[in-house]
């Protein structure tokens, strides 16, 4: 492993995190500077030149090179959408399913994922929930047992959103293979967090938003979609679909054939700030490393537990460091929690199960000796007035 992260360098980059300390990566992270200045940029060429289009649509494919760079995928297999749900809504709908085909996904998973499947049923697909205790991560033997011949795709997160668990997906893809199963995969929690692979995790379609670990203001999502898999096909179509897009602008309907690599599910015009923020974004990211952005917040997640372990509070989600990735909810009751962290400052969630503390690269382990020193302190107050922690409001 190179050098550990230096967190107090790269928390020059957030200034948000001078104001509050700010632990809810997981909900959207802070805009750093470069993407600022990116955004800024963007915005002085529109209003003082009226916009060079062509330099724009540049920075599109430089923008579509780094994230095919980030997630080891070629340039032509990735797609540019406006969030997750909108990624795994195009991937629902062109993967060839038909009336009795089922997906498998797992229970409480993002509903932003769920839906785009559940909407199928009108067209007889069925949906099955897999169900997996909050503190356990799905592998293959998660789903073996329920795939059958009417198995077509297992549809799931990478870290999930409501108790940080991350799925082994490489173990899932191989099953996927195997079964010949498509597996498609909400990245949106883990890009730009954890490594991901999308060659090594086997995975057919991926899709996430770019607002967490990507950096960017929401407005922007990735989508790969796995080469030669030509039987998936765009339901929308604009002229960017197409292998032969009409020089003339006028429409020939003797000519759709959809291009072959994944702009076939692009439709109309980019989100051009954003795809200029997120190459800058991808830069500064690539600069610190994925890797050790990985390292950083594990070393964080076990400050975290050893802190917690002192003062008697489980997780809600798996413990073991391959298990966990940024994400770790306390279940804590969440009304008065929030409200009382909120008034010290700390930027939380509440969750279904608990608060949720997730970071960032900018977090420092005194950001976490910081939070188990004001969970401890309201602890103490509550003890002395005579409760006990599980008694706790
Ligand atoms: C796992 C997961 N999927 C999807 C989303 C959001 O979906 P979208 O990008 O469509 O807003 C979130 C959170 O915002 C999430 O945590």
């Amino acid at each position: 492993m190179s050098t550990p992260l230096d967190a107090s360098a790269v928390r020059q980059e957030f200034p948000a995190t001078k104001r509050i300390l700010y632990l809810d990566s997981a909900h959207q992270t802070p805009m750093p500077n470069c993407v600022r200045s990116a955004l800024s940029e963007f915005l002085v060429e529109g209003n003082e030149m009226a916009g060079p289009k062509p330099v724009w649509m540049r920075r599109v494919e430089v923008a579509r090179e780094k994230v095919a760079e980030l997630l080891n995928a070629a340039a032509d297999e990735i797609a540019f959408t406006k969030n997750t749900s909108e990624g795994i809504n195009i991937a629902a709908n062109a993967v060839p399913l038909q009336p009795g085909s089922t997906v498998l996904m797992l229970e409480g998973d993002h509903p932003n994922n769920a839906y785009a499947w559940l909407h199928l049923r009108r067209k007889g697909v069925k949906v099955k929930f897999v169900s997996l205790p909050d503190d356990q991560v799905a592998s293959a033997s998660t789903f073996a047992d329920h795939i059958d011949a009417s198995t077509r795709v297992i549809s799931l997160s990478h870290v999930t959103f409501h108790a940080g668990q991350r799925h082994d997906i490489e173990d899932i893809g191989r099953l996927c293979a195997r079964k010949n199963i498509y597996l498609v995969v909400d990245a949106m929690q883990s890009i730009g967090v954890l490594p991901v692979d999308v060659k090594k995790l086997g995975v057919s379609v991926l899709a996430a938003g770019c607002h967490k670990g990507l950096l960017v203001p929401q407005g922007i999502g990735i989508l790969y979609v796995k080469q030669n898999l030509q039987e998936l096909q765009p339901v929308y179509l604009a002229m960017g679909s197409l292998a032969n897009p009409p020089k003339d602008y006028v429409a020939r309907p003797d000519d759709m054939t959809t291009r072959r690599d994944a702009g076939r599910f692009e439709f109309g015009n980019f989100n051009l700030p954003g795809l200029h923020a997120l190459a800058r974004s991808i830069e500064f990211i690539q600069s610190i490393g994925v890797a050790r952005i990985e390292e950083h917040v594990q070393m964080l997640g076990d400050r975290l537990i050893e802190g917690l372990d002192e003062l008697g509070i489980p997780l809600v989600g798996p413990r073991q460091r391959g298990q966990r990735s940024h994400i770790y909810v306390l279940p804590l009751p969440v009304a008065k929690w929030v409200n009382y962290l909120t008034q010290n400052l700390v930027r939380v969630s509440p969750e279904r199960g608990g608060v949720r503390i997730s970071f960032g690269a900018f977090n420092t382990p005194e950001d976490v000796d910081r939070l188990i020193g004001l969970i401890a302190s309201r602890m103490r107050k509550r003890v002395d007035s005579g409760n006990r922690f599980g008694e706790m409001d």
